[in-house]
């Protein structure tokens, strides 16, 4: 009752890459909430490249929505504690995961599907994993590599399986998810030190940072006989590589397009594209909110390998609601690794 929420509202669209100057804070009177919702307080929001795409007046036709302007920012994944409840199955002092993001409190209606339904009001077990771990791979970031490896790529046999962004949150678990099959994975990143981190941390068999030289020459050295399954993270320069070293029934998984996401104007198409008919090959764009059937198996089956320590799960937390807009700039600009996160004061 009474009480106030910090939100940060966008308030131009940005020309080119993002700026704070772009976004406010606001204080904000919340009202009680009625009969089927929920009042709750945030620990942590999340931070995804993808938002980019809908800081526009009208986001890419299927995508989620575009943020209006001068308004809370809707459907960006959030966890938190229910405070008060007058929904039927939640109580105060549940860990929740929901969309009413990018806020310190926030009403949330129980049942009403947010972000196609894969972040609708739900109750998340700490037992199983601290809160945020649902913001990556036992939430999104999870279902997205894996319905990316598994389903969109369908990782079989020895596929040789490269990865970019590999360094990223989606990028580093569709990376050991191969690598934990049993495949020969390269992941590709943007410095010396991802590049470190790729085959220290995370164990992979190769990788290149894309800044070092072109890609296909790169990609070309750790592989000389080519790649069958390319997850792909990045776009551009990145896929037309991919499109020339897969070899015959390769199969690229599109995940994102992060190369074009500031472009301001369209960027051009991979300039190879009759090697999909010379090779046989399937390039096959996917959302993990597709695949929301997926996310017991992994949970099952990530949360074991993270439980066990064979699965290595980096975040960058970035403290404080008012800094989730630098947060953004830097997972665009690369200056994040693993799952970039917001930690709401
Ligand atoms: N299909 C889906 O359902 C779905 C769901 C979630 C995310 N995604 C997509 O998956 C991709 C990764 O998302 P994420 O949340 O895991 O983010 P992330 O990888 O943690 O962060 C984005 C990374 O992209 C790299 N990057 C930025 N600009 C680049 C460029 N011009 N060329 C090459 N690399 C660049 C940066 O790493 P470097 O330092 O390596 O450059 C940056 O750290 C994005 O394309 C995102 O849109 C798709």
């Amino acid at each position: 009752v009474g009480q106030t929420a910090r939100e940060i509202h966008l308030v131009e669209y940005p020309k080119g890459e993002v700026s704070p100057d772009n976004f406010v804070t606001v204080e904000v009177e919340l009202p009680d909430p009625e009969p089927g919702q929920v009042l709750v307080r945030n620990t942590f929001t999340s931070v995804d490249p993808g938002m980019r795409l809908r800081l526009r007046e009208s986001g890419p036709a299927g995508y989620f929505n575009a943020f209006p302007l001068n308004a809370a920012m809707d459907d960006i994944w959030a966890v938190g504690e229910v405070v008060e409840s007058r929904a039927d199955g939640f109580e105060p002092g549940d860990a929740v995961w929901h969309a009413t993001g990018w806020r310190d409190y926030g009403i949330v209606t129980a049942g009403k599907p947010a972000l196609a339904g894969i972040a609708t009001l739900a109750k998340i077990d700490t037992a199983v994993a601290p809160a945020e771990k649902y913001l990556g791979p036992l939430g999104a970031m999870g279902v997205t590599a894996y319905a990316g490896i598994v389903d969109a790529a369908e990782l079989r046999g020895d596929d040789i399986v490269w990865v970019s962004a590999a360094a990223g949150a989606v990028g580093s678990l569709a990376a050991q998810i191969a690598k934990l099959r049993g495949h020969f994975v390269i992941g590709s990143a943007g410095s010396e030190t991802k590049v470190r981190f790729l085959l220290d941390e995370l164990g992979l068999d190769a990788a290149f940072s894309y800044r070092d030289g072109p890609v296909l020459a790169q990609l070309r050295a750790v592989a000389p006989d080519g790649i069958d399954v390319y997850f792909d993270n990045v776009g551009g320069d990145h896929l037309q590589a991919a499109i020339a070293a897969l070899r015959n029934w390769g199969r690229a998984a599109l995940c994102g397009a992060i190369s074009e996401y500031e472009s301001t104007s369209p960027t051009p198409g991979p300039n190879n594209m009759f090697q999909l008919t010379a090779n046989n090959l399937t390039l096959r764009g996917f959302r993990g909110s597709a695949y929301q059937h997926r996310l017991p198996d992994v949970v099952r089956e990530l949360g074991g390998w993270l439980a066990d320590g064979r699965l290595k799960y980096q975040e960058t937390i970035i403290d404080g609601l008012d800094r989730a807009p630098e947060a953004l700039m830097r997972v665009l600009a690369g200056d994040t690794t693993g799952k970039a996160l917001v930690r709401v004061d």
